[in-house]
Parts: C-alpha cells; sequence; structure tokens
C-alpha cells in the first residue's frame, strides 16, 4: 500500500483527537449507562458524586469534540460513506439539542421532549454502536495503512 498523504494522517490524528475527547466528555454518561442497563437497582454512591462533578467536563469537552469530529469528517470525507454521514448527522444533533438543553429557554414541555431524544441512555449507546458499525465499514475501502 502506498504510505497516506499528509493530508490524511492530520485526518487520523484529529480522529485520534476525537475519540479521546470522547472519551473524556463522556465518561460519566458512558458508566451511568453501564449502571442503568446492568445495575438499575444498586446504589453507586460513587457514581452519583461523579455525575455532579461531570457536567462542564461533559458540555465543553463536547463543543470541542463536535469542531474537532466536523474537520475530521472534512479531511477524511472522499474515503466514507453512508453510515459514517448518518453518525455525522447523529453527533451534530447531539451537539445542536446539547446547547438548547443548556443554554436557551425553551417551554418546559419542548425540554422535554429534547431530553429525551439527547440525555437518555439509549442515545449514548446509539452513538457508541454508530462510530464503531460506520467506521468498520468505511475501514474495509480506506486505501492507506493505519499507524
Ligand atoms: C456531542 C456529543 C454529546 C453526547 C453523545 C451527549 C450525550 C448525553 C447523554 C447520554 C446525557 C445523559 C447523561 C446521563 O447519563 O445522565 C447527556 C446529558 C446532558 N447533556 Fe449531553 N451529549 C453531548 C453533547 C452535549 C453538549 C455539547 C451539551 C451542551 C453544551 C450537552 C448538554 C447536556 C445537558 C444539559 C444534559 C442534561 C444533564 C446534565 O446537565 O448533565 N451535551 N448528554
Ligand atoms: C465522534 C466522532 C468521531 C470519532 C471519535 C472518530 C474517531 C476516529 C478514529 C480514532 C479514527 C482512526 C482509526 C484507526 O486509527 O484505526 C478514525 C478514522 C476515520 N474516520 Fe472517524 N471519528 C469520528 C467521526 C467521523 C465521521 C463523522 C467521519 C466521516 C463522515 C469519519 C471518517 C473517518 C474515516 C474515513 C477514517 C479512516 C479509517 C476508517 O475508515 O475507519 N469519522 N476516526
Amino acid at each position: 500500500m502506498t504510505p497516506a498523504p499528509a493530508i490524511v494522517t492530520t485526518g487520523i490524528t484529529l480522529g485520534t483527537l476525537a475519540i479521546l475527547l470522547f472519551l473524556i466528555a463522556d465518561l460519566y454518561v458512558i458508566l451511568h449507562m453501564v449502571h442503568t442497563i446492568f445495575a438499575p437497582k444498586s446504589n453507586w454512591k460513587w457514581l452519583q458524586t461523579m455525575g455532579k462533578r461531570w457536567h462542564p467536563i461533559h458540555y465543553y469537552g463536547n463543543m470541542a469534540l463536535v469542531v474537532v469530529m466536523v474537520i475530521h469528517a472534512i479531511i477524511l470525507a472522499p474515503y466514507t460513506g453512508f453510515w459514517n454521514w448518518l453518525f455525522f448527522a447523529l453527533i451534530l444533533w447531539m451537539g445542536i439539542t446539547g446547547l438548547i438543553l443548556k443554554f436557551s429557554h425553551i417551554s418546559p414541555k419542548a425540554k422535554a421532549t429534547l431530553f429525551r431524544f439527547h440525555a437518555r441512555w439509549y442515545m449514548i449507546l446509539l452513538v457508541l454502536i454508530l462510530l464503531i458499525v460506520a467506521h468498520l465499514v468505511s475501514l474495509q475501502s480506506f486505501p492507506f495503512p493505519l499507524g
């Protein structure tokens, strides 16, 4: 295989940065999902404590993630297809609804609806599944060796 051009290497590096930001920004969210699915009845006090402190990391970490992801996706656009663009739309949705939930003053009813399509365990599960599936699909036709 021919080595990747510098711009593609930059795109991949931004992908690595994106996954780091994602794991930091959403660590609590992922742990909370695990708790909800596997141990809904047990009381994880440390997780509650962690959750209270996690908010700013969630907000600002994910805002940075969305920016990095957009650049990562634009650079690697020639090497991907439907699933990664669906995933792109999902992350934009999560970013925009998150901003509305946090910073706007809409009716409590509208907020409750948005909450259901942002701040629930099945949304982070969907993000994780689509992240993996979309990248595995586009990896099949990726023409350069990876790190
Ligand atoms: C782009 C990736 C994002 C994902 C995957 C995501 C996912 C989630 C999930 C699953 C929850 C539920 C948390 C729980 O388990 O209790 C949540 C809560 C929340 N998220 Fe996001 N989010 C993202 C970005 C953002 C952004 C950019 C903001 C705002 C600046 C935001 C604001 C909120 C708010 C206000 C809540 C309600 C609870 C809280 O204040 O922590 N999110 N998010
Ligand atoms: C939260 C969002 C995203 C994260 C965390 C992420 C993360 C990553 C990482 C870590 C890699 C390197 C894989 C490796 O070295 O084996 C990568 C590769 C890649 N990403 Fe992303 N990515 C995201 C979104 C996207 C989007 C929206 C697109 C396109 C629209 C995209 C297209 C690609 C492509 C084409 C590659 C090359 C390897 C492959 O096809 O799997 N990524 N990404």
